[in-house]
């Protein structure tokens, strides 16, 4: 080897990315924090949402810089056009899709998880490993789901049911479908079995596991936009007459659109007697185990073959979290594991941790998203969030009370759990006409900066979606939004 040319061995002359002057980021530091707190203590006083400025865009079409700039202008460009912008979900009156809050005492867990910047291995033997583990268990005893079954935090419940409904496609093959890939020429076509009302997400999963969306069979609902278990019993019969091997139930623990929850017990002993696998998308109502009203309307996921849930949605946890959990272990690993040399495992030394993440999903790096979680567990406890939860519970309800006592409005889907869909109504006005009225409700509510519910349709008619996964949200806040729709609806129709 030829000798390294002497200025490249300088140590005078190499460079870090650490700054020259830490005390200086010490300070900007203290003034971030004080500035991020007095942003969620104040967050009340502000819109729920507003359209970035120009000021904002400007900053975002600028190019890529090529030389360094002060570190403290950075960050108050990021104070004056970035932080002021949010989705909204930290809002007590945000209530669009499935928002979470977060809490501040995770801003604790970001300072941290972000300082030792750990990959999230799991193989390596550092206390990051031993807190998703920790964490992992938390969860299960939380949802009472078996011990001994496996566990991955993923970005969110769409990953969550990725993993899930892959493991369940690499069990019920009668081939060795990661050797051969999906074989429908050869072999039965797998079908998965779901709702009308099922998540986008499990569509994404079913066409990315190579089944195809040909392989996902879409069962009807009934009135209460719960699976109807005739038809499912009538589509198992139909695709085992037509050659095809039934494979999968999903089984949803809280619809996107209405909250609604299917009947778990009832579908996983459906997959007993037929040999199916369960996999429930429990997105958020996984959390309504722990709520004293409405634990029960959950029961039977503890028995289903793999859950995906999420822990930004109902568990309050900053994004992005969500965590998939499976029954068979070994049904799990054998969907993901490969070890190459590059990352075997040793008795001792870094490389000895317990357990090997990537052979349970599709990342090998991770964040320590785990630590967030771990964090609010331990500073609230499991019973105030189950208290939060239940407040949720209770608020749908409320509003689903002043709904139904107001002519001008109408409930558009039971209220099953904490989400609620309602419109405003005119006289002589049919559902195409409500349609585009309750739109522009939605859009004034919006852009007013008054509430931040978002919207639906419910068997062609658009809904005003309200789901509340808010800690901060409070009675007041649901009689606000009620007003706020009659007096722009009312406002609209003069
Ligand atoms: C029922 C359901 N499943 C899956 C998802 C997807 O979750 P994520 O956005 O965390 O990927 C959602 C999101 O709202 C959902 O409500």
């Amino acid at each position: 080897m030829s000798a390294k040319p002497a200025d490249q061995l300088d140590e005078q002359a190499e460079k870090s990315l650490d700054p020259d002057d830490w005390e200086e980021l010490r300070a900007l530091g203290h003034r971030a924090f004080d500035d991020v707190i007095e942003y969620l203590k104040t967050v009340r006083e502000r819109p729920v949402w507003q359209p970035l400025p120009q000021a904002a865009r400007d900053l975002f079409s600028e190019p890529l810089p090529l030389e360094p700039s002060p570190r403290e202008q950075v960050y108050d460009e990021v104070r004056d056009h970035i932080l002021p912008y949010p989705t909204g979900n930290i809002h007590p009156r945000f209530w669009s899709w499935v928002g979470g809050t977060g809490t501040p005492t995770q801003l604790l867990a970001d300072l941290v998880m972000s300082a030792m910047n750990a990959a999230g291995l799991g193989f390596d033997e550092v206390a990051s490993t031993h807190v998703e583990i920790q964490l992992l268990n938390w969860l299960k005893t939380m949802l009472g789901y078996p011990a001994d079954a496996s566990g991955l935090l993923v970005s969110g419940g769409s990953m969550a049911n990725l993993v899930g409904l892959a493991v369940a496609r690499t069990h019920m093959a009668p081939y060795d479908v990661r050797d051969s890939g999906v074989n429908v020429s050869e072999h039965p076509r797998l079908i998965y079995y779901a709702s009308s009302e099922t998540h986008s997400s499990v569509r994404k999963a079913i066409e990315l596991i190579g089944l195809g969306s040909a392989s996902l069979h879409i069962v009807p609902v009934r009135d209460d936009y719960t699976i109807d278990i005739d038809e499912l019993h009538h589509a198992i019969a139909s695709d085992r007459t037509a050659g095809h091997l039934p494979a999968c139930i999903i089984a949803n623990a809280g619809t996107v659109n209405t909250g609604a929850v299917d009947p778990i017990n009832v579908l996983v002993d459906l997959a007993l007697q037929e040999n199916l696998w369960v996999h429930a998308d429990a997105a958020f109502g996984a959390f309504a185990k722990l709520s004293a009203s409405s634990a029960s309307l959950v029961d039977g996921l503890e028995r289903v073959d793999s859950l995906a849930f999420d822990l930004h949605k109902w568990l309050y946890v900053q994004y992005d979290c969500g965590c998939v959990l499976v029954r068979a272990q070994e049904s799990h690993k054998d969907t993901f594991s490969v070890i190459p040399a590059y990352l075997r495992n040793f008795d001792r030394g870094l490389a000895s941790g317990p357990i090997n993440f990537s052979e349970y999903g599709v990342q090998l790096s991770r964040s320590f998203k785990a630590l967030r979680a771990w964090m609010g567990l331990r500073t609230e406890g499991v019973e105030r969030y189950g208290q939060q939860i239940e407040q949720n519970i209770r608020q749908a309800r409320y509003l689903t009370s002043l709904v139904e006592d107001e002519p001008d409005l109408e409930l558009l889907a039971p209220t099953a759990m904490n989400i609620v869909n309602f419109r405003f109504i005119a006289n002589g006005f049919d559902d195409e006409q409500l349609n585009g009225l309750n739109a522009e409700i939605l859009m004034r509510l919006q852009e007013r900066g008054i509430a931040a519910p978002s919207s639906t349709e419910l068997r062609g008619r658009f809904s005003i979606r309200v789901a509340i996964c808010n800690h901060r949200s409070r009675r007041s806040d649901f009689e606000a939004l009620v007003n706020a729709v009659k007096e722009i609806g009312q406002e609209l129709l003069s």
